[in-house]
């Protein structure tokens, strides 16, 4: 691994927070080289805030209902996340769009993960959208906020098969378990400072080589 030095989150929340809690695991273990200095939900009843308890993380909830715009409502957010000198905001299951405000307060400092392979399925619902549709894979991405709802530049996705006895939920679950593999890998990509940016592309400096080798679902038979 690179060297690195603990980069300070603040993590955004709006529900169960398993992300949170893969976040957390990763840095007791000590992979992650981060400190979570605030977990944010704008829902007062995430189960996040529960998550951020037990490990004696601190947490608040800004509830957006209670703030007269959006704008306003992140100019609360940005308050208490530079009062906790975050550095890297990671919206984790944070249900709320951003606004231009809180973009330009922490450019290309913001990552989001969605469920599924952007730019396919974007928006809410995208893993029950994709089991509808039909694909044959589906996966998970991690990726940098910008002014389209989850529109910025990739950094890492994983690729999930949709098997034939499958449910949304099963496909759910498929695909939040890899979720939990790549938020902590973006998050350290980001604390080793190996992420470089140019436009939309995102390089991993010292990267490994993914194999070149085609996924095939059904897999072939006799090709
Ligand atoms: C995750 O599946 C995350 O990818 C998704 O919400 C879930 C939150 O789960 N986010 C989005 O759909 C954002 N567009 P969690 O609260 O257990 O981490």
């Amino acid at each position: 691994m690179a060297s690195s030095r603990n980069v300070n989150l603040g993590v955004l929340v709006s529900g169960s927070g398993s992300n949170l809690q893969s976040i957390i695991d990763s840095i007791e273990k000590g992979t992650l080289h981060a400190d979570i200095r605030i977990v944010i939900s704008n829902n007062p009843d995430a189960y996040a805030l529960e998550r951020a308890r037990r490990h004696k993380i601190k947490s608040l909830v800004i509830d957006h209902l209670t703030y007269p715009s959006r704008e306003d409502f992140e100019r609360a957010l940005i308050e208490s996340l530079r009062s906790h000198e975050v550095e890297l905001v990671v919206m984790a299951g944070f249900m709320r769009v951003l606004t231009p405000l809180f973009l330009r307060t922490f450019p290309m400092k913001i990552m989001n993960i969605h469920p599924a392979i952007l730019p396919s399925f974007q928006g809410i619902h995208a893993q029950e959208r994709a089991f509808d549709y039909g694909v044959k894979f589906s996966g998970c991405t991690v990726h940098f906020a910008d002014d389209g709802i989850d529109t910025g530049p990739i950094i890492i996705q994983s690729v999930v098969p949709v098997c034939h006895d499958d449910t949304a939920d099963t496909l759910r679950e498929r695909i939040l378990r890899e979720e939990h593999r790549i938020y902590p890998q973006a998050i350290q990509y980001y604390a080793e400072g190996r992420i470089e940016i140019s436009g939309r592309k995102v390089n991993i400096r010292h990267g490994l080589r993914p194999e070149e080798r085609a996924l095939h679902n059904p897999p072939l038979e006799s090709f």
